[in-house]
């Protein structure tokens, strides 16, 4: 089995990145901007932007933090994203999700200009990225898929399995594999014997926010997983995938953590420089 090091790559790319802000900035005189919006105290959203903001930092991107009450209301976080769209010294921005109840979050999610939306959640980068055209694409399948070429893992004519259908991961992860000319199949809680599917993939990657939950007999001999998974058990970080009991049938295995986060965080940042560069015209 070899271990996907995500947190090894993510140090390797945030010196790429770092070295190509510093030339970037000597040429035009401005750093990258990024807005990064924290509504509320949420504590797994304060670590979340936390390590965003480190790495921003380490990589000379100018990040900032706005954060606001959690009774904010939707119409003056309207009015902060349409302000920050405006900015000429952001060139990113981002709303940490999750928002709380009272706000329709794909209403905010929209109203970031499709220029600056470098998590690519917005309608307009998600519908570019399902035409298979041009477009800032999602960080953490991006980071994913950084990871399988980094490691020279085939997706062609593969089988991927994606277990979870969210917005952020599971629906552009599968668009992104499907790109590579993988056979992809989408996994959800409603699926049926949904072992039975997850053992016959050769790319499989969960997403469904359950400590463990991919066990032994739901993995095929020789399989690459990936576990976006990141559960909190008693102080304890856990995956998706019961790491000790199917680490030893996997060709390649993510762990968690070390694996996919790290990896969200770098793309991100890419993401930033990729908007930075569109906005200022530079190739
Ligand atoms: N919440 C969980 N993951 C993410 C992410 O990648 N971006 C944002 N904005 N919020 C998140």
């Amino acid at each position: 089995m070899i271990l996907l090091d995500g947190k090894n790559y993510s140090k390797k790319l945030k010196n790429e990145l770092r070295e190509e802000v510093d030339q970037l900035i000597e040429k035009v005189g401005i750093a990258p901007g990024l807005a990064i919006v924290l509504v509320g105290e949420d504590p797994a959203s304060c670590i979340y932007v936390r390590n965003k903001m480190k790495a921003a930092n380490f990589c000379h991107i100018k990040a900032d933090l706005i954060q606001v009450t959690k009774t904010i209301s939707e119409n003056e976080l309207l009015d902060l994203v349409y302000k920050l769209n405006q900015d000429d010294t952001y060139h990113g921005i981002i709303v940490q999700l999750p928002l709380p109840k009272h706000i329709n979050e794909q209403a905010i999610i929209d109203a970031i200009i499709d220029k600056k939306d470098v998590d690519g959640f917005g309608i307009i980068n998600k519908g570019k990225l399902f035409s298979g055209l041009p477009c800032i694409k999602s960080a953490t399948p991006k980071g994913i898929m950084k990871l399988l070429e980094e490691y020279d893992i085939e997706l062609e004519g593969k089988n991927a399995v994606v277990v979870g259908r969210s917005n952020i991961v599971g629906k552009p992860m599968a668009m992104m594999l499907l790109e590579k000319n993988a056979t992809v199949t989408i996994c959800h809680s409603r699926t049926k014997k949904l072992g039975e599917i997850t053992k016959q993939a050769d790319i499989l990657i969960v997403a469904i926010g359950k400590d463990r939950f991919i066990k032994e007999n739901m993995v095929k001999d020789g399989a690459v997983v990936i576990d976006v998974g990141t559960n909190r058990v008693d102080e304890k970080l856990y995956g998706d995938v019961d790491f000790e009991n199917v680490k030893d049938k996997c060709a390649y295995i993510s762990p968690v953590p070390g694996g996919v986060g790290p990896l969200t965080i770098s793309s991100l940042l890419e993401n930033t420089i990729i908007a930075y560069k569109n906005i200022l015209n530079i190739k």
